[in-house]
């Protein structure tokens, strides 16, 4: 029997070179393009469309684990989407026309960063959706992991012609080399342990915004921004949008929006969630009442699929981030959730060890916790606190503002998701 290879095509067809292997031939869709079946003489009925499926899928065995199709596509912007004027400027500023990147031979980074569900990604895309005219491409790489950055330039080559058996550097190394407007977003590259730097294209050109509940990315770039809460006007505008969509608020509803909205702490993600409640139950009148009652059950919720993509409740998402910390930081949150969530001075732990150590207090009740966030020394050490806070602060769950008071510096501490840590303390509680 015949044995159909390369040679068989006579002449060679352009750009496919002579005794390639077969599952490496790139494009054989285009190659074969028009044509159907065709006999080779002495061999069975030869189906090409059946062939090329089957080298295409081997092919296509070359793709790093996670690859999806157009997965570098810029996601939806939400269609409730509110505010964040300053910010929108502040980008449209840095990649402005006049400051082409191509133009100033600079590789442009603005890092956004700030807690879990703040409203991060949702900014960064309504930038992209905003400006894509000024950028030449545009792509999104889920940044979780590095299985997924990888896909997501293997998604890249694909897109820019570059073959199926290539490997994901193909995609990294054709935006390093083409010097162009494009622009990627680095979404949710949340993840301390994954050095992101390594996989930012090397080049003097190129626009990158990157999204993390990680503080430090700040690094990247001299230009870096925390994303806050809404400012008081645009959170009682979005949870208003969520609540009610069948006629114009009036001035009562909106007081109580007002309300709501100041309790929630303009927080994005808790507004979504309010508001679609509202919208659920008709309850704007006794929210705050239902959420005094059931805030567990509230900040627990999740959001149908066609309300939102974003599929955490409010207190899985600072679940993730808590998670990820070790035993001294969860314990020194845990002690900064008993005490009010505003201005914690850092020198309450400090005096809280002399005074330990005067009194010998190793049948005080916060013995143990002393001792977890000393690493069992008991004494105060600046240095394994400032670790402690910097960590929890890569995860956006505490800011730190310094305040002059009495002719010094204090550090005070706030903390962001109070009531969350508190619910796991009784839940641990409960387990005793
Ligand atoms: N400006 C906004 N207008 C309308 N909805 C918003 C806005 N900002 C955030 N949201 C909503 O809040 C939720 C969280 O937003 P987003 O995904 O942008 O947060 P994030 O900061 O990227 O969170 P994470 O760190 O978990 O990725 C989503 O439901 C989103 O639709
Ligand atoms: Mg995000």
């Amino acid at each position: 029997m015949t044995t159909w290879n390369q040679q068989a095509l006579n002449p060679p067809i352009e750009g496919v070179e002579r005794n390639v292997p077969i599952p490496n031939i790139n494009n054989l869709g285009a190659m074969f393009a028009g044509a159907s079946n065709f006999t080779i003489t002495g061999s069975p009925i030869f189906n090409v469309h059946q062939a090329i499926g089957s080298l295409e899928e081997e092919a296509s065995t070359t793709a790093p684990t996670g690859y999806i199709p157009d997965m570098t596509d810029l996601g939806p912007v939400s269609p409730f989407f509110t505010g964040r004027h300053n910010i929108l400027l502040e980008l449209a500023n840095y990649f402005s026309l006049e400051s082409l990147s191509t133009k100033i031979h600079e590789r442009k980074i603005f890092v956004l960063y700030g807690m879990g569900g703040v409203g991060k990604t949702q900014t960064a895309l309504k930038f992209m959706h905003t400006f894509r005219t000024r950028f030449t491409k545009v792509y999104l790489i889920a940044a979780s992991s590095e299985e997924s950055i990888k896909a997501s330039f293997y998604d890249i080559a694909i897109k820019n012609g570059l073959s199926k058996s290539s490997d994901w550097e193909a995609g990294f190394r054709w935006l390093s080399k083409h010097e162009e407007e494009w622009i990627i977003l680095y979404d949710n590259a949340d993840d301390p342990k994954i050095d992101l730097g390594p996989f930012l294209p090397q080049s003097s050109h190129g626009n990158i915004v990157v999204t993390s509940r990680n503080n430090t990315l700040k690094q990247l770039s001299i230009k870096s921004k925390e994303l806050k809460d809404m400012i008081p006007e645009d959170g009682v505008q979005l949870l208003l949008n969520h609540a009610i969509k069948d006629h114009q608020p009036t001035a009562e509803e909106e007081l109580k929006a007002m309300d709501i909205a100041a309790k929630l702490h303009h927080f994005a993600l808790a507004l979504v969630h309010a508001g679609s409640y509202i919208s659920e139950h008709n309850c704007l009148n006794t929210y705050l009442e239902r959420l005094e009652k059931h805030q567990l059950t509230l900040m627990n919720r999740t959001l149908p699929q066609s309300i939102d993509q974003y599929s955490l409740s409010v207190y899985a998402t600072w679940d993730l981030s808590w998670k990820e910390l070790d035993e001294e930081c969860q314990t020194f949150l845990r002690i900064c959730s008993c005490l009010h969530y505003e201005g914690i001075p850092r020198e309450l732990f400090q005096r809280a060890l002399d005074n330990f150590r005067r009194e010998n207090g190793h049948s005080l009740a916060a013995y143990p916790f002393l001792a977890i966030i000393t690493s069992q020394r008991l004494e105060w050490d600046d240095t394994v606190m400032d670790k402690i806070i910097k960590t929890i602060r890569s995860y956006s769950l505490i800011n730190v503002v310094k305040e002059a008071r009495d002719s010094k510096y204090c550090s005070n501490i706030y903390i962001r998701c109070r009531h969350h840590i508190l619910e796991i303390i009784s839940d641990s509680l409960q387990e005793f």
